[in-house]
């Protein structure tokens, strides 16, 4: 039986790469963080990748990856929080595998996006209500690629039981 990709997707702090390394574990799936991956392959941190090449660059590293990624079986896949919103990667990712949206509200990402120690580039420099108002304005934007997911979870007090239990009725 052909193990298609499963995709987690969603905003920055949304849970990802925890959720998506546990499910992986209960599917007996192999786990790539999309993040991880590019700057395996570029040698260099995100941080790095937005200063020295810019956007653009990075999102096109996210390109190569979704369409290298996608020729994989057995394996769940966290990407970062903008794939979807660019090229046509989440209609690829749609067509590939099964895509699943880890949703929060703008406040609920606010909170950890806070508490956080990863280095985001989108969100250096800003906190407190510049940072929860530049969410709701990227989110706004985000859920129109976001909400094609073909499974969409709310994710604040999302049980790894539930997640799988879920994606194993769609597999
Ligand atoms: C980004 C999210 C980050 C990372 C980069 C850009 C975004 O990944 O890919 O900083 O555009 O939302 P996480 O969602 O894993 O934080």
């Amino acid at each position: 039986m052909k193990k298609d990709p499963v995709w987690l997707i969603g905003f920055m702090g949304s849970g990802k790469s925890t959720h998506g390394a546990r499910l992986a574990r209960s599917l007996d799936y192999t786990f790539t963080d999309m993040d991880e991956y590019i700057t395996g392959k570029a040698g260099k941190s995100i941080p790095e990748i937005f200063s020295t090449q810019g956007e653009a660059a990075f999102r096109e590293m996210e390109r190569r990856a979704v369409e290298e990624l996608s020729k994989l079986e057995g394996i769940v896949i966290s990407t970062g929080g903008g794939a979807p919103c660019h090229h046509d990667l989440m209609d690829q990712m749609n067509r590939t595998g099964l895509t699943v949206y880890l949703r929060l509200s703008p406040e609920a990402l606010a909170d950890r996006l806070k508490k956080s120690k990863t280095r985001r580039p989108l969100i250096e420099g800003k906190s407190g209500d510049e940072l929860t108002a530049w969410i709701r304005e990227t989110l706004t934007v985000r859920e129109t690629y976001y909400g094609k997911a073909q499974l969409v979870l709310d994710a604040i007090d999302l049980q790894s039981s539930a997640l799988f239990r879920k994606v194993r009725e769609l597999l």
